[in-house]
Formats: structure tokens, sequence, C-alpha cells
């Protein structure tokens, strides 16, 4: 009998021991859990707020002719933004307003706007954005997405072609910048994006007037954040990994033609509304910079900026690759 008290007192103590352990536990998890739980509630109505905070912007956006551009076109339009589309093909911009008109939004829609421009007639610029202007009465949002890429070795490349591709990326980006500017500080706001590219942060072999192009574009959107900070102008530069486009198709060869093929890379890279999707929160939150993509290429970043000399010999490893496969596929 005295035996099995003992025992059953023991089971209690063990019992007591045991929901005092779980009581400790249990406290420990609320600790965590409930500040996170409430982290994410507020986050979700600062974020629902912010996007809301873009309902009738006016947001210009070069490239939306196609790929990354015409995603970023659909995000800001059902989001109650009035978008001024921007291209050299006025077809497919034509293409690109109809299928917008015909998606179901929840919030009242603008319809957007079509401006036909060539980034590398970069002295024509000001005049659409005049013509813009005359119509919207400002610009809230600048886009800066056109953009072709390279494929082809240095040496081979005609400097033409190593123009050709400034003009865009560069040039008419940032020509298209200081032509909108003045407006923005006007009325003292405004938000100024630049789609650059991991490229634009570690350069590759075979890409060296696209990795140029945006690396300098890099420099030019933290140079001119600094400037317009004052005014409260905001700078975004966004420098998203693979993206499944046209890019490649599109981009040009030493001699400038046209590469014509859909890389393997490119094929298998993100899709074009995750992208824009990521770009419009960052808009939306005012976000200086941001890097989208897998774990590779920020390693890339890390390691071109903290141990130079394994980004060199990774990148001279995957331009002897290139050559051989060059020359199986010349031959
Ligand atoms: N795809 C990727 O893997 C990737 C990765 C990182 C960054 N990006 C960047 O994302 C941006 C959009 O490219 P995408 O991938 O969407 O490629 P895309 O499908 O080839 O689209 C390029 C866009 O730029 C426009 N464009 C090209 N040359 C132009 C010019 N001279 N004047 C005006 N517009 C011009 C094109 O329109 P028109 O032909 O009608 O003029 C088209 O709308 C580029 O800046 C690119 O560098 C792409
Ligand atoms: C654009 O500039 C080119 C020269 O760079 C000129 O020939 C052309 O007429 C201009 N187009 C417009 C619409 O002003
Ligand atoms: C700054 O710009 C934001 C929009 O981006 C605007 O809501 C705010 O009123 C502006 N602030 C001032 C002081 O003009």
């Amino acid at each position: 009998m005295f035996v099995v008290n003992l025992t059953l007192e023991n089971k209690m103590i063990e019992l007591k021991k045991y929901y005092q352990s779980l009581n400790f536990v249990g406290s420990c998890c609320m600790a965590v859990t409930l500040p996170w739980i409430v982290f994410k509630v507020f986050r979700a109505i600062y974020l629902q707020r912010s996007h809301n905070s873009l309902i009738g912007k006016i947001v210009v956006i070069t490239g939306a002719s196609s790929g990354l551009g015409e995603a970023l076109a659909h995000a800001f339009y059902k989001r109650g933004c009035q978008v001024v589309l921007c291209a050299r093909r006025r077809q497919e911009l034509d293409r690109v307003r109809t299928e917008l008109l015909q998606t179901h939004c929840t919030v009242q829609t603008f319809p957007p706007i079509i401006i036909p421009l060539d980034l590398s007639e970069y002295n024509n610029l000001s005049q659409h954005v005049t013509k813009i202007l005359s119509i919207t009465g400002h610009i809230d949002i600048l886009i800066n997405n056109g953009g072709v890429s390279h494929r082809g070795h240095a040496v081979s490349t005609n400097v033409d072609v190593d123009m050709k591709i400034m003009l865009v990326n560069y040039f008419g980006s940032i020509a298209l910048t200081k032509a909108v500017l003045p407006s923005m500080i006007k009325k003292n706001q405004g938000h100024v994006v630049f789609v650059s590219s991991i490229q634009g942060l570690v350069a590759l072999p075979e890409r060296s007037a696209y990795s140029a192009s945006k690396h300098a574009l890099q420099a030019f959107g933290d140079s001119l954040r600094a400037e317009v900070a004052s005014k409260n102008i905001s700078v975004t530069v966004a420098s998203p990994g693979y993206i499944k486009t046209r890019l490649s198709l599109n981009a040009l060869t030493g001699s400038g033609a046209a590469h014509g093929q859909m890389d393997k890379s490119t094929e298998s890279g993100y899709s074009p509304e995750f992208v824009s999707e990521r770009i419009f929160t960052a808009v939306a939150r005012k976000e200086k910079e941001l890097v989208i993509s897998t774990m590779l290429p920020k390693v890339a970043i890390f390691l071109r900026k903290y141990l130079p000399a394994l980004y060199f010999f990774a990148m001279e490893k995957r331009a002897n690759k290139a050559d051989f496969i060059e020359e199986a596929t010349t031959k």
C-alpha cells in the first residue's frame, strides 16, 4: 500500500514537473510567436496601405511592349495607376493596352496612354516627355526598363554595337530621367526606377557591353539618389536575375545582328510577373535597391566584393567553357 502510494505521489510530482516545464516551454513559445504574429499583422496592414498609396499615380514605363515592362504595366494598372506605355513598336503597345483594358480589376482603373519612342534617339526624349505632361499634367513614377542585351566576345564586338547598347540601356534611360526630373522637382515629389540586372553588379564573360551599361546605370542611380533626396524624390535600382522574356532573342551579337536564340538560363528564369510584383512592392515601400535572385548570384556579388580572386577564377572557367561550346557549335 505504502509503495503504491509513494509511486503515485512520485508520479504526481513528475506530472507536475512535466506540466510546469510544458508551461515554461509554452510561455517561451508565446513570447516568440506573439510578437511574430503582431509583426505579421502590422506588416500586412502596412503593405496594404503602401499598395493603396499608389492609387491614381501616373507611371511611365519604358520597354512596356514586352517581357518585364509588360508585366510591370499589369502590376501598376491593376492597382489603380495610370500607366504610360513606351517602346518602339506601336502595335505591341496597342496589344498590351487592349489586354490591360480587358483585365478585371477590383479598384478603379485609368485608360493606359501609349507613347511610341526610341530610347536611342536620346535627343527626342524631352519632346515625348512634354507630350506626356500635356496629357497627364505630371509624372509620379518613371520606370526605366527598356533595354537590350549582348552576346559575344569583346574583341569581336563592333564598337558600334557597344555604343548602341550603351545608347539604349544607359544614355536613353538617363536622358529620359533628366527630361522628367524638372517636373518632379517642381512638384516636390517623384520616384525614378532603374531596371538594372545582376549583371549590373557582377559582370559575365560574353556580355561586356550589357554588363558595362548596367554597371553605369547602377552608378548613375546611386549618385542621383543622393542628389534628389532633399527634393522628396526616391530612386530605386532593381537588379533581377534571369527572367523568362525575349531578352536573349533580342540580344545583339558582335556584328549587331539579333542573337535570335532563347538561352537556357533565360528560359528557366523567373516569370516576369514574379519580378514585376517584387518591383511594385519595392516602389510602394520606397526601397532604395533590391536584388531579385537565387542564392548563387548573391554569392557571386559577395565574392566579387570580398574575395575577388575567387570570382575572377570562376569567371575564367565560365569563359573557357563558353569558348568550348562556341567552337563545338561552329564546327
Ligand atoms: N530577361 C532577363 O533575364 C533580364 C534580367 C535582368 C534584367 N533584365 C532587364 O529587364 C529589362 C526588360 O527586358 P526584358 O527581359 O523584358 O526583355 P524584352 O522582352 O526583350 O523587352 C525589352 C523591351 O525594351 C524595349 N526596347 C528595346 N530597345 C528599345 C529602344 N531602342 N527604344 C525603346 N524601347 C526599346 C522593347 O520594346 P521595342 O522592341 O518595342 O522597342 C521591349 O519592350 C531590360 O532592361 C533588361 O536588361 C532582364
Ligand atoms: C528624332 O531625332 C532624329 C535625329 O536624331 C530626327 O531625325 C527625328 O526627326 C526626330 N524625331 C522627332 C519625332 O522629333
Ligand atoms: C513627398 O512625396 C510623397 C509621395 O511620394 C507625398 O505623399 C508627400 O506629401 C511628399 N512630401 C512633401 C513634403 O511634399
